[in-house]
C-alpha cells in the first residue's frame, strides 16, 4: 500500500488502537431529511467525538466548518431515492472533488444479490482504479436489499467481494456468527448501526462486533436518533477504543442523559 493511502487511512483508523468510530450522516442522499438530521446543526457537537465523518459533499459545503480536525470519508455514490430501485446507484462525485475537499477516503455502496449487483461491483472496481492513482482509500458499503437475508453467509460473500475488488475497508451490518464474516475478509470491517435500537442493544451489538473482529463502526441512527447523541457516541467510543463493556458504556450514556445539555454539547474528549 502506498504512502498516501496509508497516511489517509491513519486519519480514519486511530494509529493508537487501529480502530475507528465513524459517524454516518449521509442518509439524506437517498432518504431526504432523516429524523435526527433534519437540521444538520444537531450533529455539530458530535463531530469532535468521531474519528471520521461519513458524509456527502452537500453536507460538507452546507453544514461543516472547514476548520474541523475530524477526518471525513466522502460518499461518492447515489442516484435512486428511497422511492426507486436502490441498487441503481452510480458514482456521483468525482475523484477531483474528493481531492479538492481534502477527503481521507471515499465510499460507495455495492448491492450484492440485488438487481444491479454487477454494475455496482464494476463501478467499485472503476472507483478503486481511479482512487489508486491519487492515494485515496476506498470504503465499500455492502448495502442489504429488503429481500436479502442478513446472515454470515450472505454478508461474508458481499464483504469478500468488496475486498477482492480492492477496497481498503468495508462497511457492513452485524449478524450472528460475525466472526465468520471477519475471518473471511482480509481488510478492516466497520459495522453500520442500522435502524434505531434501544441504546443498550446498540451498545451490545457494538461490543459483540468488536469482539468478533470488527475494526470499528460507521454508525448513524443509533447515535443521532438517541435521546442523548453525545452520550451515545462517547459510549460507543469507549467500547471501540478502550474495550469498555457494553454495560459500563450504557452507564456512561445514562449519566450523560442526566448531565446539563451545555455540558454535554461542550464536552470534547481525547481522540482515544
Ligand atoms: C446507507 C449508509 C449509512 O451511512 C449507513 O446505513 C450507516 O448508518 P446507520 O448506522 O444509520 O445504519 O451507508 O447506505
Amino acid at each position: 500500500m502506498d504512502f498516501g493511502i496509508k497516511n489517509r487511512l491513519s486519519r480514519i483508523f486511530s494509529p493508537k488502537t487501529g480502530r475507528t468510530v465513524m459517524l454516518a450522516v449521509d442518509h439524506g442522499y437517498f432518504q431526504g431529511p432523516t429524523t435526527g438530521l433534519r437540521d444538520m446543526e444537531n450533529i455539530i457537537p458530535l463531530i469532535p467525538h468521531a474519528d471520521c465523518l461519513f458524509v456527502t459533499r452537500g453536507t460538507l459545503r452546507n453544514s461543516i466548518d472547514p476548520r474541523t480536525d475530524t477526518a471525513f470519508c466522502l460518499r461518492v455514490s447515489g442516484g435512486p431515492s428511497i422511492l426507486g430501485e436502490l441498487s441503481n446507484e452510480d458514482i456521483t462525485t468525482s475523484m477531483e472533488e474528493a481531492l479538492r475537499l481534502n477527503a481521507s477516503g471515499v465510499g460507495m455502496s455495492i448491492f450484492v444479490g440485488a438487481k444491479n449487483e454487477d454494475r455496482t461491483i464494476s463501478n467499485l472496481g472503476r472507483l478503486i482504479n481511479e482512487a489508486q492513482r491519487y492515494g485515496m482509500p476506498v470504503l465499500a458499503i455492502t448495502a442489504v436489499g429488503k429481500e436479502m437475508g442478513r446472515d454470515a453467509r450472505y454478508i461474508g460473500l458481499a464483504c469478500r467481494i468488496a475486498a477482492e475488488m480492492g477496497a481498503q475497508f468495508v462497511k457492513t451490518y452485524y449478524c450472528d456468527d460475525f466472526h465468520k464474516v471477519a475471518e473471511g475478509c482480509p481488510v478492516p470491517i466497520v459495522i453500520a448501526g442500522g435502524k434505531k435500537l434501544p441504546e443498550m442493544e446498540a451498545l451490545q451489538m457494538t461490543e459483540n462486533a468488536i469482539k468478533a473482529g470488527a475494526s470499528g463502526v460507521d454508525m448513524g441512527r443509533n447515535i443521532f436518533q438517541s435521546d442523548s447523541p453525545a452520550g451515545m457516541i462517547k459510549a460507543v467510543r469507549a467500547i471501540v477504543h478502550r474495550g469498555t463493556s457494553a454495560a459500563e458504556a450504557f452507564d456512561m450514556y445514562q449519566k450523560s442523559r442526566k448531565a446539563p445539555v451545555a455540558e454535554v454539547a461542550d464536552a470534547r474528549m481525547e481522540k482515544v
